[in-house]
């Protein structure tokens, strides 16, 4: 139900397009105060860091879930063959057996490119090499398509979604059709406005806006994927179970634009 984001893990100045540096601080800190799901992509450039800190950390592997997704542009899927090319080379990088979850980055133009590299992730499923498969930002039209044509259901859809823009269709659409829905930018996009209310509303718990926000998030059956460099809001984005959201906390948080 929450893991860490990782896009500017591992890399110098923190940022997304630092130069990798195999530091794994951030990674060892999240590990350390109990995050299990990590989530990279190819895009990131930081898979072997992930597998590296999954190493270091000395935990068993299989207490991991881990998360890789594959890009839309053309170099990573133009062919079956580029297809099977990329995925090896998120299994190679990671380094550790097999993915947990792979998603389809970005959705192709095409419906039919779509559903073609959705096969090739299926042959791997089907060796095992990768757990379960997903996709990140499609339409519900793009989701729809595939989920007529394919031969495996995608699991989990990963998409923005924050107090003032839920995207509430899509949620629903997923729950409807028995696919998680894992929110992106849990925090970094809320508005200043939208932060004052959250952080009133968590005042009584001893919360703040931002667990409010998580807490909120995860009471709508949605997986976050919080990312902090910080090891002290890494902790406060985990201590998110022990309160419970009013319903009409829920409907005023719904309510926001
Ligand atoms: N599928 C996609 O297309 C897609 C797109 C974007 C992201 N993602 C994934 O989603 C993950 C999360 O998204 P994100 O990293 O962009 O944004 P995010 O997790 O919503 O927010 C990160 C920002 O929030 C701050 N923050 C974290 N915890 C906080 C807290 N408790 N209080 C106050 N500020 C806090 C962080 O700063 P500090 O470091 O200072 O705490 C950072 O600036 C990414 O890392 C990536 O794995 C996927």
């Amino acid at each position: 139900m929450l893991g860490t984001g990782t896009n500017t893990f591992g890399k110098e100045n923190q940022t997304f397009q630092g130069a990798i540096n195999f530091d794994t601080t951030e990674l060892q800190s999240a590990i350390a105060l109990g995050y299990r799901l990590l989530d990279t992509a190819i895009y990131y450039r930081n898979e072997a860091v992930i597998g590296k800190a999954v190493k270091e950390s000395g935990i068993p592997r299989g207490e991991f879930f881990i998360t890789s997704k594959i890009p839309e542009k053309s170099e990573y899927n133009a062919t079956d063959n580029v297809v099977r090319s990329s995925v090896q080379s998120s299994l190679d990088a990671l380094n550790l057996g097999y993915i947990d979850l792979y998603l389809m980055h970005f959705p192709l133009e095409k419906d039919e490119d779509n559903l073609r590299v959705w096969r090739v992730l299926e042959s791997f499923v089907d060796q095992g090499l990768i757990k379960s498969i997903g996709v990140s930002n499609f339409t519900i039209n793009q989701l729809t398509y595939l989920i007529k044509h394919a031969r495996i259901q995608p699991v989990l859809h990963q998409f923005q979604s924050y107090p003032g823009k839920l995207n509430a269709d899509m949620i629903a659409f997923c729950q409807s059709h028995h696919i998680i829905p894992e929110a992106y930018h849990s925090l970094a996009k809320m508005s200043e406005e939208n932060k004052k209310v959250l952080t009133s509303i968590g005042q009584p718990y001893g919360k703040t806006w931002g667990q409010v926000g998580l807490r909120f998030q995860l009471s709508m059956g949605m997986v976050v994927i919080p990312k902090s460099h910080n090891p002290l809001h890494q902790q406060e984005n985990m201590n998110v179970f022990d309160f419970e959201l009013t319903q009409e906390e829920v409907e005023l948080i719904s309510s926001l634009n």
